[in-house]
């Protein structure tokens, strides 16, 4: 099953899934292709090293969500890629992207969803004084980290942690629950009814 990426930043998930498939961990799954949106983000070269092919754009000044998102679907749809994973992808997809793709895109985000939804779930649990946070592997849809879920890990908020000893260890768990949600997806174990997902 072809798998793209699609990665803004640092992408330590991207490297968790490449390590992943190289340990055999990803069942049939191939990480074929790295979409970026920044030029510069270090998953970029986590791609390349790897030796998976990349496709980067950045948005150009004044451009529709739906114009840049239908230049990336038709690399996709050239590539023949079958199944995305986001991994600190920052930007938000048009309805028509998520539509093309419905049941078929993945996002990792560092909390217990629906809580903390946003750009910093960590930082905004963290800052609330919550005992438990965590994270959470669900589906794309047309609501702002609001689509079903697939998995979800509880991560402690010990008197002693800082944020960044937090976000050290959500990312620990983020890096080990994405490659097991992408394994079960490519496997077809995954089944969705509704908004509840349940596994074969
Ligand atoms: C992760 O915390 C993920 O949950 C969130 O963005 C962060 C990306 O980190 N969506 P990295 O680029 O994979 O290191």
């Amino acid at each position: 099953m072809k798998i793209a990426v699609f990665a803004s930043g640092n992408g330590s998930n991207l490297q968790a899934l490449i390590d992943a498939e190289k340990a055999g961990e990803l069942s049939s799954g191939e990480i074929t292709l790295v979409i970026s949106d920044n030029p510069g983000a270090y998953a970029l070269k986590r791609a390349e090293e790897a030796g998976i092919p990349t496709y980067v754009q950045a948005p150009k000044p004044g451009e529709t969500r739906v114009s840049f998102d239908e230049k990336v679907t038709e690399v996709l749809r050239k590539k023949g890629i079958e199944f995305i994973v986001l991994a600190g992808f920052m930007r938000i997809l048009s309805d028509a992207f998520v539509d093309e793709f419905a049941g078929k895109i993945m996002n990792i985000h560092p909390a217990l969803l629906p809580s903390f939804k946003g750009a910093c779930g960590i930082k905004d649990a963290f800052e609330y004084g919550v005992k438990i946070t965590g994270v959470t592997v669900h589906f794309v849809d047309n609501v702002l980290d609001g689509g079903p879920v697939i998995l979800q890990e509880a991560v402690p908020v010990l008197p002693e942690d800082t944020l960044e000893s937090l976000e050290e260890k959500i990312h620990e768990a983020e890096h080990k629950l994405y490659p097991l949600a992408v394994r079960r997806f490519v496997d077809g174990k995954i089944k969705l009814e509704g908004r509840k997902v349940f596994f074969k």
